[in-house]
C-alpha cells in the first residue's frame, strides 16, 4: 500500500515562510525564490538531502511526490534493473529514490534550465543523466522500462518562460497530451507510466480527453490506481498504465 505518511519533506536547516499551501501560488513563488536545501525522511529515518535551486519546483509542504517516493521505497512500483526516465524531475526526489531501488539507470529531465546542481548529488552515479530538454523530445525510441511524470496540477491557457516557477505548478493541457504521445514513444513496449494528475470536477470532459489519448498507446485494461487524495474542487491522483505489449 502507498502510505504518503511513510515520506516526509523536511528543510535541511529551519526556514521561515510567509505563505502557505492555501496561497498556492504565492507559496511556490516563496518557495522556489532561492536555493533550498531539503532532508527526505523515509519511515522516520534520514535518506538523502537533495538542492532545491531557485526557481525550480519545491516539493516541501505537497502531496504527490510522497505519493511516488512511497510507491517506489515501498516497492509497490518495481524500480529494479529498470531504465528510468524521471520526467519533469525538478530536483529529483523520484528518480534519487529509484536508485535506492538499485534502477539500472536514471535519467533526470526537466525544461527548468536551473536543475543542472543535480548532477553533483553525491547519490548519481556514472550511468545517470541530468538533461535540461522540452518532455522527452531528444530520446530514443523505446528506451525506457519506466516513466514518471508529475504533472503540474492547475490548468492556464498561457504560455510561460521556462526558466520561471510557474512551470513547476501550472500547465497547459497541450502539455499533458504532448507527454502522452513522447512516453508512448520512448517506453518499450510493456514499459510503464506512473504519473500524477488532477482531475477537476469541472473538467471531467478533458479527462476523458486524457483517457482516450492515453489508449493510443497504453492498454487501459492495466490501468491502476495507485493512491488519490480528495479535494474539494477535485481528485489528484497516481496511477500507473502499461504500454501495448505487443503480444
Ligand atoms: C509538479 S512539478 C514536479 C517536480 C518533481 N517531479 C517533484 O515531484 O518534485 C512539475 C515539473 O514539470 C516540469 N515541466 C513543466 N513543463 C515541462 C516540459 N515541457 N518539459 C519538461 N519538464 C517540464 C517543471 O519544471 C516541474 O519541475
Amino acid at each position: 500500500m502507498i502510505r504518503q505518511e511513510d515520506v516526509k519533506i523536511l528543510f535541511k536547516e529551519e526556514q521561515a515562510l510567509k505563505y502557505d499551501r492555501k496561497d498556492y501560488l504565492k507559496f511556490h513563488e516563496e518557495l522556489s525564490s532561492k536555493d533550498r536545501e531539503i532532508t527526505i525522511l523515509f519511515q522516520d529515518q534520514p535518506i538523502f538531502d537533495v538542492l532545491v535551486p531557485k526557481g525550480v519546483f519545491n516539493p516541501y509542504g505537497g502531496i504527490a511526490a510522497q505519493a511516488f517516493m512511497s510507491g517506489i521505497l515501498n516497492k509497490i512500483i518495481d524500480a529494479k534493473g529498470k531504465r528510468v526516465l524521471d520526467l519533469g524531475c525538478g530536483c529529483g526526489v523520484i528518480g534519487l529514490c529509484c536508485l535506492f531501488k538499485d534502477s539500472n539507470k536514471v535519467v533526470f529531465s526537466d525544461l527548468h534550465p536551473n536543475i543542472m546542481p543535480l548532477k553533483n548529488n553525491l547519490l548519481i552515479r556514472e550511468q545517470d543523466e541530468v538533461k535540461v530538454q522540452d518532455l522527452c523530445v531528444e530520446e530514443k525510441d523505446q528506451s525506457y522500462d519506466l516513466v514518471f511524470m508529475s504533472f503540474p496540477s492547475r490548468s492556464i491557457d498561457r504560455q510561460m518562460e521556462a526558466d520561471s516557477y510557474e512551470i513547476g505548478i501550472l500547465r497547459n493541457d497541450d502539455l499533458v497530451f504532448r507527454a502522452i504521445e513522447q512516453i508512448g514513444r520512448v517506453l518499450a513496449p510493456g514499459g510503464e507510466f506512473v504519473f500524477f494528475y488532477r482531475v477537476f470536477n469541472d473538467r471531467f470532459p478533458l479527462s476523458l480527453e486524457v483517457m482516450s489519448k492515453l489508449a493510443a498507446h497504453f492498454d487501459l485494461t492495466t490501468l491502476k490506481l495507485l493512491w488519490y487524495l480528495g479535494e474539494d474542487n477535485g481528485h489528484g491522483l497516481l496511477l500507473s498504465v502499461d504500454k501495448y505489449s505487443g503480444k
